[in-house]
């Protein structure tokens, strides 16, 4: 066994971040699977909530400094000013908050005007995480999407025009796409000036309506061949234009990682507030409740309601290192993850590890194990077994 990260020790030294969870969308896009409600009658009552949340665990954060706030939804761009400036606000009270700090805001471009983006950048935003999903018509109205491609060129301009950070969304396997298609999605991404860029395979199976539409439909999807293919792609359209793969999903220019998300896969402690989101603090995993009416009702109560506490064992901690760490392209040092097999009751890792390194799925450099691009694609398989 390998001894603890000094990022699991308790007065750790690196500045720590917060996600906060704003769940109201005007419509549910097909496609969706996030803890989100259309019915936004209880936002006031949430705002407060959120509010009590924050007082009752501004204790348990003295001596901490946040250097990254992560407000995503949900549609948090739909909050009115006025509500999204007391949030801001309400969170610079019970929390030390660096006045350098990453402040991100995920945003859907029918929400974006120029008003809205220069309150942002007003208000303390930095960057804006602006879903996109696709530059094809045809693709965003078939999943739902309630804007167009005109409307998401627009939105890249006006938040860059406001001086903030650009990231955008795209998913790949959307129906109706061709790898055709998504590939001018990307280079209209890419020459919009955004820094930073998430593309997500569609996760069809967190969805009965895409579900559904697939067995009926499968022609109008990319098969698993065409999407690897596009994927692979992808990364060297990305990599010519400038681009780093820094983790499984996200490309940056030099620099423009995004560092609230860092904190996820390097396992720095972060809060998470708000209905359904996760924290690791204090060496626990912890997570909120998804029931809306539960979160408003026990805060009310005084009570922060949690739907999971754990304290996590050094062996989870291990294991956490290595499923979260290789999804960074920079791994994880290979000592650990030949402890973690040897300590593995799985018989049959060892030689699977071999057979991946054989097949170039996972290479060792340089004191690291890593996943390669075609790593990446097969990802779920291999993270699963360092479980
Ligand atoms: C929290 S979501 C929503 C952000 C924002 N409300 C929007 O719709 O643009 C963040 C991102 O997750 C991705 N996403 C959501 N559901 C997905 C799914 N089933 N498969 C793949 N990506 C998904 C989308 O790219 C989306 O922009
Ligand atoms: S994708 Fe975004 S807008 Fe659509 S339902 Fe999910 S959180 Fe809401």
């Amino acid at each position: 066994m390998t001894g603890p990260s000094p990022l699991d020790a308790l007065d750790c030294p690196v500045a720590s971040g917060i996600y906060i969870h704003l769940p109201y969308c005007r419509s549910r896009c097909d496609y969706c699977a996030f803890v989100v409600s259309t019915d936004a009658s209880s936002s006031g009552a949430y705002l407060v909530a959120l509010g009590r949340e924050m007082e009752l665990l501004g204790p348990e954060t003295r001596g901490t400094t946040f250097d990254s706030l992560y407000l995503g939804g949900g549609t948090p761009s739909w909050t009115p000013a006025s509500d999204l400036g007391r949030l801001l606000d309400g969170l610079r009270r019970p929390f030390s908050i660096s006045p350098s700090a990453e402040v991100t805001l995920e945003a859907n471009p029918e929400d974006v005007t120029p008003e809205s983006a220069r309150f942002w950048a007003a208000s303390g935003i930095t960057r804006v995480s602006v879903g996109i999903q696709s530059f094809e018509d045809r693709e965003l109205s078939a999943v739902g999407r309630r804007h167009d491609s005109a409307a998401a060129r627009r939105a890249l301009d006006t938040v860059l025009g406001a001086g903030l950070s650009v990231s955008g969304d795209l998913i790949l396997g959307l129906p109706g796409q061709s790898a055709a298609s998504f590939r001018a999605s990307l280079s209209r991404l890419i020459a919009s000036g955004a820094a930073h860029v998430s593309v997500y395979l569609l996760e069809t199976e967190k969805s009965k309506t895409i579900e559904e539409d697939r067995r009926a439909h499968p022609s109008r999807y990319l098969s698993d061949d065409e999407q690897a293919e596009a994927w692979l792609a992808m990364g060297e359209t990305l990599g010519h234009a400038g681009f780093g793969h820094y983790e499984i999903s996200n490309w940056a220019l030099p620099g423009r990682e995004a560092r609230h998300n860092l904190k996820y896969w390097k396992r720095i402690p972060t809060l998470g507030l708000g209905v359904s989101a996760h924290e690791l603090w204090n060496g626990r995993r912890r997570a909120v409740v998804s029931s809306l009416p539960r979160y408003i009702g026990d805060l009310a109560a005084g009570i922060r309601p949690l739907a999971a506490d754990h304290l996590l064992g050094a062996r989870e901690q291990a294991g956490e290192r290595i499923v979260l760490g290789l999804r960074l392209s920079e791994g994880v040092p290979t000592r650990e993850i030949h402890d973690r097999i040897e300590d593995s009751p799985d018989a049959t890792l060892p030689q699977d590890y071999v057979s991946w390194k054989e097949e170039r799925l996972l290479e060792e450099s340089a004191g690291r194990a890593r996943l390669t691009e075609r790593g990446f694609l097969l990802s779920n398989e291999i993270l699963c077994r360092f479980v």
